[in-house]
């Protein structure tokens, strides 16, 4: 593959979500022991502003705890049990900060997608976190974050303060103004669900010079489909199964 925002076939979605607890570090130190070497994340702050992994609004489905995230403070965040619901042999398992998952990712070597993921109001502010605390710690020795988002005003923001780092925008399907945006935002790369996506959107996003990585994608005959027309990289619940189908590619 020539990709050079993706030099990987498969990333792993929220880690590895479907053998272990999204957007946990267990979850991407499994992405990364199944052989996957870029994972993707959602990135979302607390009440007071610290950035943390998470992808729900609320902490419900995937913690003990209850509530919207941005009403929560760190601290609660930081007490609350994101395993358990998953299975007990998870129980304990932390909502992590984002500069706790970069210290795993220099440790495992794993490139990874930064989902900038916003409660609705806090879209610059989202951004604005992210990349500074991603920029603090950032280690040398991996490749800069992919930045998306589906916020048209986080993406903004990256753009403006991470105009050195990739950056995609991310939607369920290509829009009519996909070539506008893309020039607006200054994305490298379009990051597009994978249900209603045709050989002419992949097409199209090509024509505009930039790659695709699609999501999310958990069947192999898909991935080898949509690698025959020219996408860059698959985002999966499940690395494992998608590399042992891959033809060698991880
Ligand atoms: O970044 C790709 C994918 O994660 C976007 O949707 O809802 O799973 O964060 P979601
Ligand atoms: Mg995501």
């Amino acid at each position: 593959m020539s990709s050079k925002l993706y030099p990987f076939w498969v990333v792993g979605h929220r880690g590895a979500k479907a053998v272990a607890p999204e957007n946990t570090l267990v979850s991407v130190r499994r992405a990364a022991a199944d052989g996957a070497k870029m994972v993707e994340v959602d990135i979302k702050l607390t009440a007071d502003g610290r950035a943390m992994v998470l992808h729900d609004e609320l902490l419900d489905r995937t913690t003990d705890g209850s509530g919207p995230m941005e009403q929560t403070l760190f601290e609660a965040v930081s007490a609350l049990d994101a395993g358990s619901w998953f299975s007990p042999d998870f129980k304990g398992e932390p909502v992590p900060t984002l500069e706790e998952l970069i210290d795993v990712l220099a440790e495992l070597s794993l490139a990874v997608n930064l989902e900038i993921k916003p409660c609705p109001g806090r879209e610059a502010e989202t951004a604005k976190v992210c990349i500074d605390v991603a920029r603090a710690a950032w280690p040398s020795h991996l490749p800069p974050p992919v930045l998306s988002s589906f916020s048209r005003t986080s993406m903004e923001v990256a753009r403006d303060l991470a105009r050195d780092w990739p950056r995609a925008w991310l939607d369920e399907k290509l829009s009519e103004d996909w070539d506008d945006l893309a020039v607006a935002l200054d994305v490298q790369a379009a990051h597009l669900g994978t249900k209603d996506l045709t050989e002419a959107d992949v097409r199209r996003v090509l024509a505009s010079g930039r790659e695709l990585a699609v999501w999310t994608v958990n069947d192999v005959a898909r991935a080898k489909q949509l690698r025959s027309w020219g996408a860059a990289a698959i985002i999966t619940d499940n690395p494992a199964l998608l590399i042992a189908g891959g033809d060698g590619l991880a």
